[in-house]
């Protein structure tokens, strides 16, 4: 797996995932879900660049130009509900991608630590020879993607798999390295260095899913 991680240095991407993380701004949820957005965007634009690229002839009103444009049959899909707002960054660039949505959450017995992933809803277009983006805002376990990824195989075999995500932990980065094809590309904003023994990132961001769309 090629990893493209954006977490160090000076960026607009890493304003984007301090604010996040930052109890105070996490308050105001409809920011918390523009920033998300915005570093959907931000990602879906570092990803263009493995994009594969054919020339075309633009015809301007005093002109023609040849443009490099991107020719990948590109489908997004996300994990309901967490993923919305990062589909919706990434849908912002990708405007005529095919959409691909999944539920997924974690069942956790009584109060047990330990959890199954349960996967219940999904739809998608074929996959055959396309090239899929897997946008999950918290790569946590890396279970759910696991999960996901056995159940979009009855959808066709994809040329190229990526993955797009906000924060992960070392574990689930690793986890998803040995589960995903060789040639997966994972595109993170962020890499924390523990999960606690609800398999939530530290120092993380908090639930994603609840920041979002949660009760106040
Ligand atoms: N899902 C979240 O929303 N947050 C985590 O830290 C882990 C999984």
């Amino acid at each position: 797996m090629t990893i493209h991680n954006f977490g160090d240095g000076n960026s607009l991407l890493n304003q984007f995932v301090s604010e996040i993380r930052d109890v105070e701004i996490q308050k105001d949820s409809m920011r918390f879900r523009r920033n998300i957005e915005r570093i959907g965007e931000i990602l879906s634009y570092e990803f263009s660049k493995t994009l594969t690229y054919g020339d075309k002839a633009v015809t301007t009103p005093l002109g023609t130009k040849v443009m490099s444009l991107p020719v990948d049959k590109l489908v997004l899909c996300s994990v309901l509900r967490a993923g919305l707002p990062l589909h919706q960054g990434m849908l912002n660039y990708f405007d005529g991608a095919e959409n691909a949505f999944i539920s997924a959450y974690r069942h956790h017995r009584g109060d047990e630590d330990a959890f199954e992933v349960i996967v219940k809803y999904f739809a998608s277009p074929s996959l055959e020879g396309k090239n899929l983006v897997l946008s999950d805002p918290m790569l946590a376990t890396g279970k759910t993607l696991e999960n996901v990824l056995k159940a979009l195989k009855e959808h066709g075999e994809p040329e190229q798999i990526n993955i797009l995500s906000v924060i992960g932990s070392r574990e689930g980065v690793e986890y998803v390295k040995k589960v995903f094809p060789e040639n997966t590309r994972l595109f993170i904003a962020a890499i924390d260095d523990k999960l606690n023994s609800r398999g939530y990132i530290l120092p993380g961001i908090g639930d994603a899913g609840d920041l979002a769309f949660g009760e106040k």
